[in-house]
This record gives structure tokens, sequence and C-alpha cells, in this order.
């Protein structure tokens, strides 16, 4: 996928796909909008002490990263898989900001995160290992995990770019994937998205989104 960067509002980059008319996070702040739709809506509201995390589309790792650094605050150990049918090239990936940003002292395990095998468990720190899978989302049904997962950031590109990865299937297929009391975030509050959800069998509410958008979804099992 060809790809370009740019710097976002907080200062952090995002990627741009020309090819989609598209960028990886909001230009409104890239580490801002990961936060607030992923760890502070998402993560922080898992009360386990071991947590199954299942990410779609890992691209800059930034929602990985963020969730590392939570775990160490925390204690909690983090079993995190993520889907991705386009990896970032390492070059790529070295470019980015997050690390310089949030704290230069982990630019090392940022790295790592992309240096990562594929298709196998790697134990990133004490607490957080990361299984990527290079996998075609949109067609689920292949999907066949070991595990259940606890909390899920569903960070597609947006519906009007990629309608193959907003449809029904994928969410049964989520919900048939979660463990009982699941917590599902997403950027997107589109009603469509919101009623594919419940049609699932989540239970779903709109929360304020961060700068720049109105409202974000949170699902619960
Ligand atoms: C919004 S970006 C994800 C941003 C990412 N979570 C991050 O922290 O940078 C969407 C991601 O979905 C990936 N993707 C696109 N089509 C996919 C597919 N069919 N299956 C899995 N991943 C896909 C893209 O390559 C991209 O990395």
């Amino acid at each position: 996928m060809n790809i370009e960067f740019e710097i976002t509002e907080d200062g952090s980059h995002t990627l741009f796909v020309p090819g989609l008319n598209e960028h990886y996070h909001s230009t409104h702040g890239a580490i801002q909008e990961s936060m607030h739709v992923f760890v502070d809506a998402g993560l922080r509201h898992c009360v386990k002490s071991e947590i199954k995390v299942l990410e779609i589309g890992f691209g800059t790792g930034l929602n990985a990263f963020l969730t590392l650094l939570e775990t160490e605050k925390s204690s909690r150990k983090i079993d995190f898989t993520s889907l991705e049918l386009y990896p970032l090239s390492i070059t790529d990936a070295e470019k980015l900001n997050y690390a310089g940003l949030i704290d230069p002292s982990k630019k090392d395990v940022f790295e790592k995160l992309h240096k990562a095998k594929w298709e196998v468990w790697n134990q990133i720190t004490l607490y957080f290992s990361l299984l990527k899978m290079k996998f075609d989302f949109s067609k689920p049904t292949d999907f066949c995990p070991e595990n259940q997962f606890d909390v899920i950031f569903f960070d597609a590109f947006a519906p009007e770019k990629q309608p193959e990865m907003w449809t029904q299937e994928i969410f049964d297929k989520i919900y048939s994937v979660s463990s009982e009391n699941a917590i599902l975030t997403t950027y997107c509050a589109k009603g469509v998205v919101r009623r594919m959800l419940q049609a699932a069998g989540f239970v779903v509410e709109r929360l304020p989104g961060p700068p720049g958008k109105r409202e974000i979804l949170r699902a619960r099992k």
C-alpha cells in the first residue's frame, strides 16, 4: 500500500493512503485519538487482571504501544492479537515519532513491536505479549483464534472507504470470539455500525469522541 507521512494536530504522525484517500488516524491528533477511543474508553473499562485484546488493523502499532505502556502502569498481563493485511516496512515504522513524543526511553520497545515475528507469540515485555497475524479480515470465516477476547479494538479504515470491513458477518464473528462482558470500541459512531453491533448481540453506547469527532461507540457483550 502506498503511504505518505503526515503530522497531526497533537504533533504525532499519521499515515495517509492516497489510493483510498484515507488517514490511519484522526488528523486532529493520532495519539490523542488512540488514547481516547481504545485505551480510555476500552481497555481501562476491563476489570480483568489478565486481558486478551484483539485489534483489527495493526497499522503503525500505535494502539499496541499505548496498550503496552498502560500495562506497565497497571501491572496487568496483556496478550495482544493484531490482524493486519498490509504490514508496514520496518524502515517506515522507524520513522514514526510516537516513542519520541511519549517516552523516548521506550523507543526500542516500539521497534520491538514492529520487528516481532508474524504468526507467533512474541514476549515484548514482562506484561505484554504480541501475536501479529497477516490476515484478511474482510473474510472473517477463516479466523479461528485459540482463545476468546476480552477487549476488541475495531480500527479498520472508515466504512465509506472499506465497506467490506464493516459487515454483519464481521461483527457476528467478533461476537462469537468475545468472552463474557467483552468490550469493543471503535471511532466510528455511524447508526448502521451501531445497529450491526446490536444485531450481533452487543449492548452499544455512544460516548463523546476525541477532538474533531462528536461520538464514538462502545459495545459490551
Ligand atoms: C485505521 S488503520 C489502523 C491503525 C492502527 N490501529 C494504528 O494504531 O496505527 C486500518 C488498518 O487496517 C488494515 N487493513 C486494511 N484492510 C485490511 C484487511 N482486509 N484485513 C486486515 N487489516 C486490514 C490497514 O492496512 C491499516 O493498517
